[in-house]
């Protein structure tokens, strides 16, 4: 599906390369960005070099790569300095373990660390390595500083290794890196000045000190939201149930385990939120009384019945309020789909319902696709199965717009 998110015209992409097999991937990953409207000029490290061509990547970007920072020539052409002002972000696929040791420690011993130094563009990398320089204490503490320092780490995804080993390190596709990119330059500063607080993951309701009942919610499709409305601008407040995804940059998140939990902070976050989108997978029932010990299974092999109570409806809570935001739900249904969210859009008050049928195994709880029905007073619109990451970029932009159109009537979208 193309949009007007979908286009990186004249967007200016460093995208550097660094030694490591994946480096094959980055011509791909460089082509595709020019086929999007992309300016892209490559930067190699000398291992990266050792694995794909420089004249590969000049004849990719359609201009020459620059390799070495005390290059005569290339400086006259455009400094260093100049180099790292030119870009809007800059990209390493793949990031090797050493380049993000350098890059942490702050070194500036070639072309690609001092510019990525000297910049003030957003930058990612996207790790590559084998699975146990991956899970290195170093590499790991390398990654833990470059996060904090702002850097996005993009991957590495798991999976076989070109070296044999199975596990985590492998490059994300070209094809993730660029929905990536899409959402970082390619989303419209629709939410620019908006508080939005966005609900993700599952909660837990304890049964006793070891066991609970949750569901299956990855969080995958709440953070994504998350990280597009920071890329449109807003001031972001993720309030987030156990999920092992990490926090997109620029994003406040707020941890919580339980469905009461997470209402005490949607209530505070809410306080001068303009949008608020659940998306969480909240428990509808918690049990009655939690034990404070483990419980035993009783003699003789009777079984355990549950005494279940009602959770708070954390949603309908912040759309009853007075002075409230534009207030956004997920509806998961397994059956009826538009019928069912057409009542909860009316029976919990809300402004637009997100109507995801969770029927299918290939959308909806933990996978990386998603698919969904906009249902709104006035009608729907299907956005069909993409990624999650795709797909909330698009719910964005919608959502600005119904939030905008309604903001008379909203207290908060009018500020
Ligand atoms: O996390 P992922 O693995 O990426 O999966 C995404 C998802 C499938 C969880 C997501 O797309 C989704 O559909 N979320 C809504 C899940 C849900 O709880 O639906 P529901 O129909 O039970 O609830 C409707 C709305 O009421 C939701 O906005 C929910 O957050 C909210 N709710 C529900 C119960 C409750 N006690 N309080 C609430 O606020």
């Amino acid at each position: 599906m193309r949009d007007f998110m979908q286009r990186l015209q004249q967007k200016r992409v460093l995208l550097g390369i660094t030694g490591g097999i994946a480096a094959y991937k980055a011509c791909e990953l460089c082509r595709r960005l020019c086929d999007l409207g992309a300016d892209v000029q490559v930067v190699m490290t000398l291992a990266g070099t050792r694995f794909v061509t420089p004249l590969t990547l000049q004849a990719l970007s359609g201009r020459p790569v620059r390799t070495d920072l005390l290059d005569p020539a290339a400086e006259a052409a455009m400094g260093h300095i100049e180099l790292a002002r030119w870009a809007e972000l800059i990209l390493v696929a793949p990031a090797s373990a050493d380049f993000l040791a350098r890059l942490a420690a702050g070194t500036a011993d070639d072309l690609l660390t001092t510019a990525c130094l000297a910049s003030d563009a957003p930058i990612a990398v996207a790790p590559a390595m084998n699975q146990a320089m991956w899970r290195s204490p170093a590499t790991q503490r390398n990654c833990a500083t470059l996060a904090g320092d702002g850097v996005r780490i993009w991957g590495p995804g798991s999976g076989s290794q070109a070296c044999g080993d199975e596990g985590p390190g492998r490059m994300l596709e070209p094809n993730d890196l660029l929905d990536r990119v899409q959402t970082l330059l390619g989303t419209p500063p629709v939410l620019a000045g908006r508080h939005v607080v966005i609900t993700a993951g599952p909660t837990r309701e304890p049964l006793d000190p070891v066991r609970y009942l949750s569901n299956h919610s990855s969080g995958k499709q709440g953070f994504a939201l998350a990280e597009a409305a920071a890329a449109a601008g807003a001031r972001v407040t993720l309030i987030a149930g156990p999920v092992a995804v990490p926090t997109p940059a620029g994003v406040t998140r707020v941890d919580v385990t339980t469905a009461r939990d997470m209402l005490a902070a949607a209530e505070a976050a809410a306080q001068d939120a303009d949008v608020f989108i659940g998306v969480a997978a909240v428990a509808d029932f918690r049990p009655a009384n939690a034990a404070d010990q483990k419980i035993k299974k009783a003699a003789g092999g009777s079984g355990l019945a549950l005494d279940l109570v009602e959770n708070p409806d954390i949603i309908a809570t912040i759309a009853s309020r007075e002075v409230r935001p534009f207030v956004v739900a997920f509806a998961a249904e397994t059956e009826n789909l538009i019928a069912n969210a057409r009542s909860k859009l009316e029976r919990k008050r809300v402004d637009l319902v997100v109507a995801n049928d969770v029927s299918r195994s290939d959308i909806g709880f933990g996978s990386d696709d998603n698919g969904v029905t906009l249902v709104a007073p006035e009608g729907e619109e299907c956005l069909p199965a993409m990624p999650k990451t795709a797909l909330a970029r698009l719910l964005i932009e919608r959502i600005a717009r119904h939030a905008i159109e309604a903001a008379p009537r909203q207290h908060h979208a009018q500020s």
